[in-house]
């Protein structure tokens, strides 16, 4: 018995290979490991060469919008003279998603070897990764490996003695959600409200302190070292579907499943697969109502839609969702979906920095007309009003926020009819909403 759970035969570790290992937090246990190498290949490399590896692996970003890795490397300026800045998105904050603790938690080396490789390629001196506030286990280890890469002479003035400064700080957030949003972190770790900026200026333009900034997600970055000792060839034929979506990627299956947890699969396993064979499938006797497959803010899909979907970029979208962030929230034939919805719309209301009427107004709205549903004392035009909010939340703000609210709504109400019908005719028993 190892991590968690033993590697099950239909999942591809590479990130997730020493999970479990305790001396893989060390320094000397991740050089033991082959820790390093590439950070030391990559100190030899030409800045656009490490950017073309990384284009060609196909890696996309693994934080929730997919985009590629390489490509936006590639816009940030060239010798313009200016400080770069790498900012490493440690935030995790959406719900269901807990994938990028499982890295900082057993191979914080990993990371530090990958913000340092993206600092090479994108002319950067400094990374600051942003960690989740109430990631303490998470953070201390972390906080012990750059420490420790400090020490050895991994990072600092003279990296792995090439003359060349790398720089890690970690900075910690103070339990926001939104602070996630590539912007609003930026703003925070500036120590300004989290609150999102506009675009454009773009990051790579006017980033962190005005200057040209990547963001980039843990497990993006985590997955870098890898590529530059594994090649761009390698990690590009990890697929089990389309090219478009390479390499491998970490799941954290919640909910209804009888071993929930996070899974490193290679993309374009058949969801079914995921939920089945590794997560051992539903309970004795229940059967799928519904999956939200990438973190509360995509829509939600129905067993059909499940049935014959491969997990990747392309597949879900055609299946009718989004692979997200990869946190999977599986849901049995016990659950009440207009709870469920109510639960996230809530989230999304909590957490709205407030700035955008549609998000201040929609969020708080779309929770007191789901409310008011599960009490009961719904109206059947209330579906109307909830799609009407929908559609005034979506692409009408500054960040995704309220689109993300927005997701799961829609696709309820057209997918889950019967669960907001039973609330409409009193066919079950009301839920009085706490607050
Ligand atoms: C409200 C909100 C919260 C977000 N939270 C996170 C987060 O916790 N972690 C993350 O990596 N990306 C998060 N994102 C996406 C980031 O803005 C950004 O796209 C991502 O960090 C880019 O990294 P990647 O290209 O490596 O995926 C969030 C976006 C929004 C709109």
């Amino acid at each position: 018995m190892g991590y968690p759970h033993p590697i099950h035969p239909k999942e591809t570790p590479v990130l997730s290979k020493h999970f479990g290992e305790v001396a893989a937090r060390t320094y000397a246990g991740w050089v033991e490991r082959g820790g390093y190498a590439a950070l030391r290949k990559a100190l030899g490399m030409a800045p656009d060469d490490i950017i073309n590896e990384v284009k060609a692996s196909g890696l996309r970003g693994r934080g929730g919008a997919g985009f590629p890795t390489g490509m936006k490397w590639s816009f940030m300026p060239k010798d313009d003279g200016r400080p770069h800045y790498l900012c490493c998105n440690a935030d995790e904050s959406e719900p269901g998603t807990f994938k990028d603790r499982e890295i900082l938690r057993w191979t914080p080396h990993a990371l530090i070897e990958g913000c340092a490789i993206a600092q090479l390629a994108i002319r950067a001196a400094t990374t600051y990764i942003y960690i989740r506030g109430e990631f303490t286990e998470p953070y201390h280890i972390l906080r012990r490996a750059v420490d420790e890469a400090y020490a050895n002479g991994v990072l600092g003035a003279n990296a792995l003695g090439s003359g060349k400064r790398i720089d890690i700080v970690v900075h910690r957030g103070a339990g926001a959600y939104i602070c996630g949003e590539e912007t609003a972190m930026m703003n925070s770790i500036e120590g300004r409200r989290g609150n999102p900026r506009i675009k454009p200026p773009f990051p790579a333009v006017a980033g962190l302190f005005g200057m040209p900034t990547t963001i980039n997600n843990v497990e993006t970055l985590a997955a870098v070292p890898a590529i530059i000792n594994g090649g761009a060839a390698w990690y590009s034929k990890l697929s089990l579907s389309s090219p478009k979506s390479a390499g491998t990627k970490l799941i954290s299956v919640c909910g209804h499943v009888q071993r929930p947890g996070t899974y490193e699969i290679t993309l374009g396993l058949p969801m079914k697969e995921l939920i089945y064979d590794l997560c051992g499938g539903l309970h004795p006797g229940r059967t799928l109502k519904a999956v939200i497959p990438g973190g509360a803010s995509v829509p939600i899909m129905t067993p059909e839609e499940v049935e014959t979907c491969p997990t990747d970029y392309e597949g879900i979208v055609a299946h009718g969702s989004m692979l997200g962030s990869g946190g999977m929230i599986v849901m049995d034939d016990t659950t009440d979906l207009v709870y469920v919805i109510m639960r996230l719309a809530r989230f999304f209301a909590h957490e709205s920095c407030s700035q955008c009427t549609n998000c201040r107004e929609g969020t708080a709205w779309t929770t007191r007309v789901l409310e008011r549903l599960l009490a009961g004392e719904g109206k059947a035009s209330d579906l109307d009003l909830l799609l009407d909010l929908a559609e005034n939340m979506t692409g009408k703000t500054i960040c995704v926020l309220s689109d993300s609210c927005a997701a799961p709504v829609v696709s309820g109400i057209q997918k889950f009819r019967a669960d907001f019908d039973a609330c409409l005719n009193g066919s079950r028993a009301v839920v009085t909403v706490g607050a």
